[in-house]
């Protein structure tokens, strides 16, 4: 995480309407809708945000998911017992368009993956999906090791197994810039 960053729960104590990433679903859901998520227990917003400040530069919100067994490429389900797959959302990710690509979309995602993996030690969760609004937000998560679902490109996933070996792989130290 880069120096004075932190991932914390959304609280009323930041400044939920001041968000702009210029796709207003995504605004209204943070300004409108997190909160009471939160209270229902439907997902769970994480922010992005400098230590001890108010101002929300990027969110993800996170919650409980399946996937159809035929969504998934075959080679995914053998083995497995005819039921939904259960998986992790990754419901909202959005960075504000005054922080884009500052690597802030990926510390989010990045610690959705942690937390998602987290959880799948403790209740069963195969897989991280997403839906992303667009060719631009999928090309974001395919770069981070995601594939669409068979009959939905925009409906991205990564199994948990891949996501370890993957933040594993990020987590190594860099023994070639020496
Ligand atoms: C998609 C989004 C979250 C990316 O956030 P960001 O902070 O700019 O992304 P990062 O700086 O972490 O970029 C990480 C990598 O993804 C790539 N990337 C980021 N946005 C991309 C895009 N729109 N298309 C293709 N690649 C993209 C970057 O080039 C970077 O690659 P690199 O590591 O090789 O340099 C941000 O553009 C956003 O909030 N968009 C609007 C909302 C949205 O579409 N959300 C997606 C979920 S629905």
């Amino acid at each position: 995480m880069v120096s004075d960053l932190c991932i914390s729960l959304l609280s009323p104590d930041f400044d939920r309407k001041g968000f702009d990433c210029d796709v207003p679903e995504l605004n209204d859901f943070l300004s409108k809708r997190a909160r009471k998520h939160m209270t229902q227990r439907m997902s769970v917003t994480y922010v992005l945000h400098k230590e001890d400040e108010c101002e929300i530069l990027g969110y993800y919100a996170i919650s409980m998911a399946e996937i159809r067994m035929i969504d998934l490429q075959k080679e995914l389900i053998k083995g497995l017992p005819r039921h939904p797959v259960p998986a992790v959302r990754i419901g909202r990710l959005a960075v504000s368009k005054s922080h884009r690509e500052k690597g802030y979309g990926s510390e989010l995602l990045w610690d959705a993956i942690e937390r998602a993996l987290s959880l799948s030690d403790q209740i069963g969760a195969r897989a991280i999906e997403a839906h992303a609004k667009n060719d631009s937000a999928r090309k974001f998560y395919l770069k981070h090791g995601f594939i669409s679902l068979v009959d939905d490109k925009n409906h991205v996933y990564i199994l948990m197994e891949t996501a370890r070996e993957a933040l594993e792989r990020l987590e190594e130290p860099d023994t070639e810039s020496d």
